[in-house]
């Protein structure tokens, strides 16, 4: 990632660029929509990436499920700065605010499998996940047609594997 560009935590004031660079993927159907009242309700899960003069080019959120289970949600990546490194350096900084709070399990629903696998995420049946699906898959109204994949890290065995 570029070296004058910052990853950081979300503020309120982010609420409204947030909103408007995960909409321009909603639009196209990538993602879920997601008003600047619905970001800020939850700004204290989100991180974002922020250029030297302000502005903001990635975002992504935790959204926790149980004190144990989270989701890497509305990752999103300015499409003029895709392929330099910002959705991997968003994942990695939700993975840091997940471990924060001692978070250590973690799936995403996506329609980009390739993404989380190139960073290390791996593909997992969404059955493991019955929090995610009584929340929010049983009142989808595109449950029975579902083309979202899902990918998942234990942080805990990364860990293990760096002190091993
Ligand atoms: C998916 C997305 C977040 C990727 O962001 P990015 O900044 O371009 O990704 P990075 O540059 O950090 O790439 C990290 C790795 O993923 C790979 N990758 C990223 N997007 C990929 C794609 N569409 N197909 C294949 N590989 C991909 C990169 O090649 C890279 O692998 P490498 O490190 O082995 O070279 C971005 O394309 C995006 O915002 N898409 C629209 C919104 C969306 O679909 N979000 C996901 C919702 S869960």
């Amino acid at each position: 990632m570029a070296p004058d560009l910052l990853v950081r935590r979300a503020r309120p004031q982010d609420a409204a660029a947030i909103s408007c660079l995960n909409n321009v993927f909603a639009n196209e159907g990538q993602m879920l929509r997601r008003t600047p009242e619905m970001v800020a309700l939850a700004i204290d899960d989100y991180v974002v990436v922020q250029t030297a003069a302000g502005g903001l080019l990635a975002c992504g959120a935790l959204k926790e499920y149980s004190p144990s289970v989270a989701e890497v949600a509305a990752v999103a990546v300015s499409r003029s700065a895709h392929g330099m490194g910002l959705g991997r350096a968003i994942v990695g900084a939700v993975e840091g605010l997940a471990r924060k709070r001692g978070i250590y399990d973690l799936f995403a629903l996506t329609l980009q499998p390739e993404f989380f696998a190139a960073i290390g995420y791996l593909r997992v049946d969404r059955a493991r996940y019955p929090e995610k699906i009584r929340r929010d898959c049983v009142g989808c109204a595109r449950r029975f047609a579902c083309n979202e994949i899902c990918f998942a890290r234990s942080l805990m065995l990364d860990e293990a594997a760096r002190a091993a």
